[in-house]
């Protein structure tokens, strides 16, 4: 009933990982080239900078990661003629939607986010935005009437508490203008830690070795990879419950290749490679997987002018659709 409208978004907070780009990127960019050319509702991602001071950010580092978040995906392969690719800030409309969703939210329904209970645990003060930031995520989707949201499992709760507000703006109103919009989530492994197996990739992580950074230079790579935290056995085997660290090396390796793990770790017994040779290995097909992405990231980083000017036509074409619907809401709440 509702036309298909693929939404998400990414937070200018640091330089996307591994994790975030073959869990996430690398899907935006597969939803995007299965597209028509020209198509009237194209894949929409948004840099979403007012997400990203929920938590006090130096204003410098913050527009800087704005940029090289815009020239990240744009060297992955966002490509902007066929994705709406857009600042969350340059769209007033997102402040204006989240108060009227806000009106229909309820304080218990705030309070038990997962992410809330976690991230204002221990804070003398929270910040309003801590407590609001889901119905902010909600009329970041709805003003677009988003369906489908390729999101991580730790936002599926966001995502349903998204679906009830709609649901319940419906309701009151007696009309069925916004969708009930559903995740895509990546079927994807989650990548660990490459410091401690038991903890997932994060750009949240103090420890940088934990990660690899896509735009992290070649020495760096090959440091992090020899570092990692593996096991005392010699040999290689995929085992990602029992060896945990170097299944997640075997799984960067599948990312990167057409190769399954377990047709990996054949090969590796086959060839008797141990553990020292096969993160040389790993390390030096990460460097040659990112070396394209990483060409065009120096090529791009420093064209400010070209930044903006694709964040610009984005948020054109975002406004556009965003005045549209807004308009159709003020009328259905009588504004
Ligand atoms: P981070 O934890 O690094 O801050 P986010 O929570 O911003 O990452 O997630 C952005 C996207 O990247 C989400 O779709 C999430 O599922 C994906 N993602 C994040 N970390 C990983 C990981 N370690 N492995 C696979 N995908 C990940
Ligand atoms: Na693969």
């Amino acid at each position: 009933k509702h036309t298909k409208q693929v939404y998400s978004g990414i937070q200018p907070t640091s330089i996307p990982h591994l994790g975030n780009y073959f869990g996430a990127i690398k899907q935006w960019v597969d939803i995007q080239n299965k597209q028509r050319p020209h198509q009237s509702n194209p894949l929409i991602i948004s840099i979403v900078d007012l997400h990203a001071i929920t938590m006090p950010k130096d204003p410098r580092l913050l527009n800087d990661y704005i940029y090289k978040c815009a020239a990240t995906l744009l060297s992955c392969g966002i490509d902007p003629e066929r994705t709406i690719l857009y600042k969350q800030s340059q769209v007033a409309y997102h402040g204006q939607l989240s108060w009227i969703l806000g009106c229909r939210v309820t304080l218990p329904q705030l309070s038990r986010m997962h992410q809330y209970k976690t991230k204002s645990d221990g804070l003398s003060e929270v910040p309003l935005g801590l407590f609001t930031y889901p119905v902010l995520q909600a009329a970041d989707i709805l003003l677009f009437r988003g369906t489908h949201v390729p999101i991580g499992e730790d936002q599926l709760q966001h995502l349903e508490l998204c679906r009830s507000i709609a649901e319940k703006f419906n309701n009151a109103y007696g009309i069925d203008f916004f969708p009930r919009p559903v995740p895509i989530e990546s079927e994807f492994t989650r990548l660990k830690s490459l410091r401690d197996p038991a903890k997932k990739m994060s750009k949240s992580d103090p420890d940088a070795g934990s990660r690899i950074e896509l735009v992290d230079p070649a020495d760096i790579i090959e440091k992090k990879i020899r570092k990692s935290v593996t096991d005392s056995m010699r040999l290689i085997s995929y085992d990602p419950k029992g060896r945990p660290g170097l299944s997640t090396l075997i799984d960067l390796e599948a990312a990167c290749t057409d190769l399954l793990p377990e047709e990996i770790a054949e090969r590796c017994l086959l060839q008797a490679t141990d553990k020292a040779e096969y993160k040389k290995h790993v390390s030096k097909v990460l460097v040659e997987h990112l070396r394209p992405i990483q060409a065009k990231y120096s090529r791009l980083i420093d064209d400010k002018k070209y930044l903006n000017s694709i964040l610009d036509d984005g948020a054109r074409r975002a406004n556009s659709i965003a005045e549209n619907n807004f308009r159709q809401i003020c009328k259905i709440v009588g504004c």
